[in-house]
C-alpha cells in the first residue's frame, strides 16, 4: 500500500519509524526539505499542506492518507475521500477538531462535558463577558503548543485577548490534567490506552513531564474513559485520537480538547506499551487487527526543550550521562537548530516504581539540555 502523511515533524518521524515494520510505501508532504520526517520516508514532496492543489496532487495516486497535524487543507482531503482514497481520520472529523469553535460546539451537541463558553469574533467582543471571567481565550484556528491560548483573569487582561474568531471558556480549577488515547478501526472496534497525567511548565505552557498510567481514583478513570469513547464515537471516524481532559477540584471530569492523530502524550507508548500509538494507526490504515494498548511498565516522558538563551546549531549537553541511565530511552528529533522553547526531543523512562520515575525525570530535566556550543 502507498500511504501519505501530511506534515513532516517529529510525529511524522515516529510514524515512519513504526511504518518500517510493515509492508508499506510511505510518502510525506511538508514545506521544509530538512524536516524531522524527510529522510525516513520513501518519497518526500516539498509543499504546503494547507494548499488545496498541493494536497490533492500529493494524495491522488495514494491508497491512504493520514495526518500528523490538523492544520491541513480539509477541502482537498474531502475530494480525495470522494475519489476513493482512504483518509483516516476522516476529513469531517478533522474539520470539527481543527477549529476550536466547531470543536466546542461538537461537545455541546453530543452532550460531552466541557467548560462553558462564548464565541468571540474580535477583541471588542470580549468587553461583553467581564462577568464571565476568569476565563481562557483560545484562538479558533492557528494556535499550537499553548500559543493561541491566553488566560484572562481580570478585566485588564482583556487587552491580551485575540482579535480573531475565538472561544472564551470558563477557567477550570484543575487538579489534574490527563490524556487518553483511543483508536478506532474501520469496523468501529475501539481500544483505549491507559491514561497519562501531565505536569506543565508555567513559562512556556509546554508539557513539563508526564506519568503513565496516571494515578486516578477508579471512578474518575471510568468517567474519563466514558467521555473519551463518547468523543471518538461522536466523530465516527477510524483513526487514533488523543483526548485531553481536566479533573477539577471537586473530581468532575471535563474535555479540554481532542487531537485526531498521534499525540505528544503518547510518546512513551513506543517502549512502554505493547502496541505503540504509532504502530496502532498503521494497523488501522493497513486494515490489520488492532494491537494491545496495555502498559508493559509504568513510564514517564521528559521533553527536551530548547534552553532559554540559546539559538542556533544544537548541542545536547548531558546526553551521555542520560544514556548511561537504566531503562531510559532518548529520542532526538533531528532538528539542526535549537531556539528557546522548541521541542527538540523526548526521553522515556520505564520503572515499576513511581518514585523512581519522578526521581529520574527530575534528574534528566536538570542534566540534559538543548543548547549551542
Ligand atoms: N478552561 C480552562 N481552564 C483552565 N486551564 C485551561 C483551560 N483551557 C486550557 N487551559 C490550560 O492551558 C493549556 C493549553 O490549552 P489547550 O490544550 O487548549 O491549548 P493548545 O494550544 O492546544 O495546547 P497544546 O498544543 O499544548 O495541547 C491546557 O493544557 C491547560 O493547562
Ligand atoms: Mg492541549
Amino acid at each position: 500500500m502507498k500511504v501519505g502523511i501530511l506534515g513532516g515533524g517529529q510525529l511524522g518521524r515516529m510514524l515512519l519509524q513504526a511504518a518500517a515494520n510493515y509492508d508499506v510505501t510511505t510518502y510525506v508532504l511538508e514545506n521544509d526539505a530538512h524536516c524531522p520526517a524527510a529522510h525516513l520516508c520513501h518519497y518526500f514532496t516539498l509543499g504546503n499542506i494547507n494548499d488545496f492543489d498541493t494536497v490533492y496532487n500529493f494524495g491522488k495516486n495514494l491508497d491512504a492518507l493520514t495526518i500528523e497535524i490538523e492544520a491541513v487543507n480539509v477541502d482537498a482531503l474531502e475530494k480525495l475521500e470522494q475519489e476513493g482514497v482512504k483518509v483516516y481520520p476522516t476529513p469531517a472529523a478533522i474539520r470539527i477538531i481543527k477549529n476550536k469553535i466547531l470543536q466546542k460546539q461538537f461537545y455541546v451537541d453530543n452532550e460531552i462535558p466541557t467548560s462553558a463558553f462564548h464565541i468571540t469574533q474580535n477583541k471588542t467582543d470580549l468587553a461583553k463577558y467581564i462577568q464571565f471571567l476568569p476565563a481562557v481565550h483560545k484562538l479558533g484556528e492557528g494556535g499550537y503548543d499553548g500559543k493561541g491560548v491566553q488566560v484572562l483573569n481580570t478585566e485588564t487582561d482583556i487587552a491580551l485577548g485575540f482579535d480573531a474568531p475565538s472561544v472564551l471558556e470558563k477557567k477550570i480549577i484543575i487538579s489534574k490534567e490527563i490524556a487518553l488515547i483511543v483508536a478506532m478501526d474501520a469496523k468501529g472496534e475501539t481500544i483505549i490506552y491507559p491514561p497519562a497525567e501531565m505536569v506543565f511548565d508555567p513559562v512556556y505552557n509546554l508539557l513539563d513531564y508526564q506519568l503513565s498510567p496516571a494515578k486516578l481514583e477508579e471512578k474518575q478513570l471510568w468517567k474519563a474513559q466514558a467521555i473519551a469513547r463518547k468523543v471518538v464515537n461522536g466523530l465516527k471516524s477510524p483513526g487514533l485520537f488523543a483526548i485531553e481532559l481536566f479533573i477539577d477540584n471537586v473530581g468532575d471530569v471535563w474535555v479540554n480538547e481532542a487531537a485526531p492523530r498521534v499525540h505528544n502524550s503518547g510518546h512513551h507508548t513506543i517502549e512502554a506499551n505493547y502496541s505503540s500509538q504509532y504502530d496502532m494507526i498503521w494497523r488501522i490504515l493497513l486494515n490489520y487487527p488492532l494491537g494491545n494498548p496495555a502498559a508493559i511498565l509504568p513510564s514517564a516522558i521528559v521533553n527536551i526543550i530548547g534552553a532559554v538563551g540559546f539559538s542556533g546549531d544544537v548541542f545536547y549537553e548531558g546526553l551521555e550521562e542520560v544514556l548511561a541511565m537504566d531503562n531510559v530511552f532518548v529520542h532526538l528529533y533531528g532538528k539542526k537548530q535549537t531556539k528557546p522553547g522548541r521541542k527538540m526531543g523526548h526521553v522515556t523512562i520505564m520503572s515499576s516504581n513511581y518514585s523512581d520515575l519522578t526521581h529520574k525525570a527530575n534528574k534528566i530535566k536538570h542534566t540534559l539540555k538543548a543548547i549551542c556550543k
